[in-house]
């Protein structure tokens, strides 16, 4: 099938690369000549494992093309996946300025019947704006051309986003019921054909519905990861091992052992703002959603847990202390900083007089640039921060090591060689990689989350 993808970001170039690779032709559009240069001298805007292959073997077999040439993008796909980003607006809404303008651009130029995709996250009753915009435009060319908006939200991970988007634990799929809905199931149904021959879910049902699951699947997401949190730190107060309780809870099948790990905060591009959107929309709709208000509450203060743990341990002004930090994006296996836990512990150790040297394995341009931006007001601060080579050459002289992303690196590093070349044998873990008695055996001072046994 002939597909095109607008908006060649994260989900859209992952969705555009995969796509191709089950045999699709696929169109990538990108308003970012930058991104788009970058992908046709063959390199890979972001840093995502495996998925340079599939673009490489993709665009070699002719399957997969990158352009910003809007006419050109609208003119070869049959279907057109819109998957531009949905910022959070000011009040904290999604912000669909990206999703209307792609639209826009599809009805300006579209001449035949084309179904359309909505593939960002983005609120219930979106998918009737896109409509909405698309019939606009082909108003003001006074042509009457059929289309079918459908909602097909995605669920990828950062870090395993291509095997996530090969090997879904389920499609969703939203689409109206009338005959031009069913003609557009049927369309969708050929986009996947390869996914359900191959055993994989699909979940048939209404556009808002389909809107309202992506939502409620990352808000689910969240909310177990901060009452974990909550758990967490009544565990450091009670003395009790949360690693312990989550293999006791999360052994029964009702509650599952996924995504009950804790340790300091949430980030990344889509659990605060998504948590953030829903909030939204069920305010506009009269209804107080109390529990979210807390998730996101709770997440907050989570990521000043490390910080306040280093204060209780070395007092408010950290004048003349050294840190080595481990970690500095969101997650494993990516450089995306958006609303990383790193930049609040950053801020709030080198605003307390401390010198860092941090070590990341992929995420110390991107850090660099970040932290450029949250040190506007305070640029001599950054130079309090230095970048390691590798994870051990951040360690020496350093009164201690701050763990605050779950690398595997991180997790098989030689403790017993960690404790030696520190000033002083303290690790702060905001990710519980190790196993406390270990460590004490090994003479080194512990603080985790929620493992103060
Ligand atoms: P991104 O910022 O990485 O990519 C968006 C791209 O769209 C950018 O390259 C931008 O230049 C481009 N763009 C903007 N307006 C355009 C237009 N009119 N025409 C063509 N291109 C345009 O964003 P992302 O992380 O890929 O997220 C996209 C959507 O997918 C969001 O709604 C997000 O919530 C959702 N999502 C993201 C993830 C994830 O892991 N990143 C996972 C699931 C869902
Ligand atoms: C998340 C969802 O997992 C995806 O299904 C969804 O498609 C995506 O958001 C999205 O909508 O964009 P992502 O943000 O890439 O994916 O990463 P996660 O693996 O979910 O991790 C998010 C954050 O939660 C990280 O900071 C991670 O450290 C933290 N986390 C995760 C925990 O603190 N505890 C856990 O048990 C799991």
């Amino acid at each position: 099938m002939k597909i095109t993808i607008i908006g060649t970001g994260y989900v859209g170039l992952v969705t555009g690369a995969c796509l191709a690779e089950v045999g699709h032709e696929v169109f990538c559009l990108d308003v970012d000549q930058r991104k788009i240069d970058i992908l046709n001298n063959g390199g890979i805007p972001i840093h995502e494992p495996g998925l340079d292959q599939v673009v490489a073997r993709n665009r070699a077999a002719g399957r997969l093309q990158f352009s910003t040439d809007i006419a050109a993008s609208v003119a070869h796909g049959d279907v057109q996946f819109i998957a531009v980003g949905t910022p959070p607006d000011e009040d904290g809404s999604a912000d669909l300025q990206y999703v209307v303008a792609a639209a826009r651009n599809i009805g300006r130029h579209m001449t035949g019947y084309k179904v359309i995709v909505d593939k960002s996250t983005v609120p219930v009753g979106t998918a009737g704006k896109v409509a909405a915009a698309i019939a606009n435009e082909l108003k003001s060319r006074a042509v009457d051309i059929g289309f079918s908006v459908t909602s097909n939200p995605e669920f990828l991970k950062e870090g395993a986003a291509v095997k996530d988007f090969m090997e879904p634990d389920r499609i969703v799929i939203g689409h109206e019921s009338d005959a031009e809905g069913l003609q557009a199931q049927a369309v969708m149904r050929e986009v996947y054909a390869s996914f359900e021959a191959a055993g994989r879910k699909i979940y048939w049902m209404d556009v808002r519905s389909a809107e309202f699951t992506k939502y409620a699947a990352n808000a689910m997401l969240a909310t177990r990861i901060s009452f974990m949190n909550e758990l967490a730190n009544l565990a450091d107060k009670v003395g009790v091992d949360i690693e312990a309780v989550r293999q006791g809870i999360g052994s029964d099948p009702r509650i599952g052992p996924s995504f009950l790990l804790a340790g300091c905060g949430y980030g990344g591009s889509c659990f605060p703002k998504d948590v953030q959107a829903l909030s939204r929309t069920a305010q506009e709709y009269g209804h107080d959603l109390r529990i979210l208000a807390a998730v996101e509450e709770v997440n907050e203060l989570q990521k000043q847990v490390l910080g306040k743990k280093v204060h209780a341990r070395f007092g408010t002004n950290l004048q003349g202390k050294r840190f080595a930090l481990w970690g500095l994006a969101f997650k494993p296996d990516t450089d995306d900083m958006r609303a990383a836990s790193s930049r609040v512990l950053i801020n709030e150790l080198l605003r307390a007089g401390a010198r860092i040297a941090a070590y990341d394995p992929v995420a110390i341009e991107e850090a660099k640039r970040v932290l450029a931006l949250d040190f506007a007001d305070a640029p001599q601060l950054i130079e309090q921060i230095e970048f390691a080579s590798d994870h051990m050459a951040a360690l020496p002289g350093a009164d201690a090591l701050i763990i605050v992303t779950e690398w595997k690196l991180f997790r098989e590093a030689d403790v017993a060689q960690v404790r030696d070349q520190m000033n002083a044998a303290i690790i702060f873990d905001g990710r519980n990689l190790y196993e406390p008695a270990k460590l004490k055996a090994l003479g080194i001072e512990y603080h985790a989350i929620g493992r103060a046994i």
